[in-house]
């Protein structure tokens, strides 16, 4: 795989689209910092300089059903946790679909864009700067450096992320779903569900990747959104 660096982007995301349009393949793309980097559901994500800002694509798959997309977010979302783990002295959770904490704060946050047969994975991992370059944008986000005091090499941890996503991508989709439950976050606590436009127990997530809480007593399923 091709490892494209630049110093500043504006995002390693839109980048990758705009090669993937020209024909290019199997490449990474990292950005020393990204002035406009892309989060989820049209938000503006925070890059300074010292965190690890990638996208990268995956190989093309025959057709790929909207079920393959979902799963493959949340592959990724367990490939990261398991790498950055392995660099780092400290247990994580995922907190559904892909959102990887420590200490119950984000750490990293991914997303995954399909643009014709291809998947497009972005992630960006709070990695060697301190919280307070967040906390400036009102952001309650942390930093591994402000949890761990440590210092990594952005460039190793990005390729292990690579492999272990690759890994598992390939893995049966009940795998990647035990492996989620094992690190979910808030299991048994009560969370705001945007979904739900209200507070619900977290219990798993099932068999088809989507989380189930109690709701009123209820259980129920939810297909979309994010717990606050
Ligand atoms: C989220 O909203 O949690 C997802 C954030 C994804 C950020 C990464 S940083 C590298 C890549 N380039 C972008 O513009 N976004 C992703």
């Amino acid at each position: 795989m091709k490892l494209i660096y630049k110093e500043e982007l504006e995002s390693t995301q839109r980048y990758s689209k705009e090669l993937l349009k020209n024909g290019e393949r199997n490449f990474v793309v990292m950005a020393e910092r990204q002035s406009f980097g892309n989060g989820r559901r049209g938000r503006k994500w925070i890059s300074p300089n010292g965190g690890l800002w990638f996208s990268f694509i995956c190989e093309k798959s025959e057709q790929l059903p909207d079920e393959l997309v979902y799963f493959s977010t949340l592959a990724i979302g367990v490939a990261t946790k398991k790498a950055i783990e392995s660099y780092y002295n400290c247990e994580l959770k995922i907190k559904w679909p892909n959102d990887i904490l420590l200490n119950n704060k984000k750490i990293c946050g991914i997303i995954c864009e399909k643009v014709e047969d291809y998947l497009v994975f972005g992630i960006g991992v709070n990695t060697n700067f301190l919280k307070a370059e967040l906390e400036k944008y009102s952001i309650l986000a942390t930093s591994l450096m402000s949890e761990t005091g440590k210092i990594i090499d952005n460039r190793l941890l990005m390729q292990e992320i690579v492999e272990e996503a690759n890994q598992l991508l390939k893995m049966p989709k009940g795998d990647i779903v035990s492996e989620l439950n094992r690190y979910l976050a808030y299991k048994g606590e009560n969370h705001y569900i945007t979904y739900l436009n209200g507070m619900a127990e977290i219990i798993e997530v099932d068999e088809n990747g989507n989380l189930i809480v109690f709701d009123s007593g209820e259980r129920k399923r939810i297909l979309a959104g994010e717990i606050i």
